[in-house]
């Protein structure tokens, strides 16, 4: 089975998760960003996964402009979508039920929420005002969810709902 992982990341973050898919998936895949391709075709897989992450509550445009565009064909493959984001709990489910069409999160293989990295290194001057002043941390944080990574992983390789 051919696997593509489709991603969007602004600092890294989401990037490191479909590396880490890829290694845990080990099947045969391709991963893309968006920004270096945005009319990747997905006609060639069995299962897809996309992946990207929230800034100011809402997904990157291109994720969600080629969502709009795949939307049909994305419904008939074997689907994986999943966010990474700092929020947790309940906003966290808000904000990945509004970055993704309820049709494609109901047929998805796997879903998930990998928490997310604010890496002060990589933001420029806005960014870091506003995560300063919005979470007041002074140093870079890195919560990334391994397990859920690994329980995504394992859903989309053994292509169980
Ligand atoms: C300017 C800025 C705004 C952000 N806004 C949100 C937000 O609204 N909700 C949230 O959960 N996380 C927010 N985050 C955290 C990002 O989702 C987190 O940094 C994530 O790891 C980014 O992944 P990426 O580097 O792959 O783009 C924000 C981060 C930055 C730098």
């Amino acid at each position: 089975m051919k696997t593509i992982i489709i991603f969007e990341s602004l600092h890294g973050s989401t990037e490191k998760c479909a590396n880490k898919l890829m290694e845990l998936i080990n099947d045969d895949i391709t991963i893309v960003r968006l920004q270096e391709n945005e009319n990747v075709s997905i006609d060639d897989y069995d299962k897809v996964i996309i992946g990207g992450s929230i800034h100011m509550g809402v997904i990157q445009n291109r994720i969600e402009d080629f969502i709009k565009k795949n939307h049909n064909q994305l419904a008939e493959k074997k689907l994986g979508m999943y966010l990474c984001c700092m929020e947790e709990g309940e906003t966290a489910q808000i904000q990945f039920n509004k970055a993704y069409p309820e049709e494609l999160r109901k047929k998805a293989l796997a879903t998930g929420i990998f928490g997310g990295e604010f890496n002060l290194k990589k933001m420029n001057f806005f960014e870091k005002r506003f995560t300063r002043k919005a979470t007041g941390i002074r140093s870079s944080v890195s919560k990334i969810n391994e397990e859920e990574i690994r329980k995504f992983a394992l859903r989309m390789r053994e292509g169980i709902s």
